[in-house]
Order: structure tokens, then C-alpha cells, then sequence
């Protein structure tokens, strides 16, 4: 990987706003899911998407190349890690995005709901255990990193 700039401490801060961002959001979506408001629930993950698009491109552009330069990567906290499990994410980001399009509120059974908030509850404990490793390694490493100039 090959960063195309140096991290500052102000991408290292919008990285963590973005998990709370992007968490907020799932969690919006999955509220409307729930009441049936399909249209909001289907902006809600739209925007989910989006932002998770930006944010991934931040750690991959910015990031997760300059971690790996750092050459300290722990065991489990391998850049290539990080980077195969944003292919996961944005996978089953697209199977849900493409099942909630195809959902219509006059004819989706509320076991259609209820599949889809199981699915959506794994994409969720992926993407708590990943930015749980992202912060203990990626994140602490590079704040060192910076703060040692
Ligand atoms: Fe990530
Ligand atoms: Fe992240």
C-alpha cells in the first residue's frame, strides 16, 4: 500500500467519528426497519454506505499505508487484515442495501423484518470487533507516531 500523504491527528479524529457516525446511522435504519417506515430505513442505510465508502477509503488511502510503514504491526493487526475485512463489510453492505431496495411496505411480511435485522446484527458485531482492532492497533500506533514528533 502507498499512502498519498502523511495521517495528521485530524484524520485520526475523523476516523473515530466516522464509527460513531456510521453506527448512528445503522442504528437509525434499523428504527425506521422496525416501524415499517421503508423509505427512511432504506436512506438511513444509503447514507450508512456512504459514509462507511468515505471512511474506508480515508484508512486505505491514508492510514493503513502508513501504519504498515511503521512496521510494528501485532499479531492479528496486519494491514492486509484490516483491508480484506473492508471487502467483507462493503460486501454484505451491498446484500443488504439490494435486499432493502427490494423491500415494499404493502407486501413485506414482518418475517422479512425480522431476517433482515439478524442479518444486519452480524454486519454489526464485524464491525464492532473490526474498529475494536483498528483502534487498539492501527489508531494507538499512529497517535504514538505522531505525538513522538
Ligand atoms: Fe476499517
Ligand atoms: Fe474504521
Amino acid at each position: 500500500m502507498k499512502a498519498r500523504r502523511p495521517p495528521t491527528a485530524a484524520d485520526l479524529a475523523q476516523v473515530r467519528a466516522d464509527h460513531e457516525a456510521i453506527a448512528a446511522h445503522l442504528k437509525r435504519h434499523q428504527e425506521a426497519l422496525v416501524g415499517f417506515e421503508l423509505s427512511n430505513a432504506l436512506g438511513e442505510l444509503e447514507e450508512f454506505a456512504r459514509r462507511l465508502r468515505r471512511h474506508i477509503r480515508l484508512e486505505e488511502d491514508i492510514l493503513l499505508p502508513a501504519y504498515e510503514a511503521l512496521g510494528a504491526a501485532p499479531r492479528g493487526g496486519k494491514a492486509e487484515f484490516f483491508a480484506d475485512e473492508h471487502r467483507k463489510i462493503e460486501a454484505k453492505v451491498a446484500e443488504l442495501l439490494a435486499s432493502v431496495r427490494g423491500l415494499s411496505s404493502g407486501s413485506t411480511p414482518r418475517s422479512a423484518v425480522v431476517a433482515l435485522i439478524e442479518r444486519e446484527a452480524r454486519l454489526k458485531e464485524l464491525l464492532s470487533h473490526h474498529e475494536q482492532r483498528e483502534e487498539m492497533f492501527m489508531i494507538r500506533l499512529l497517535e504514538k507516531s505522531l505525538g513522538g514528533k
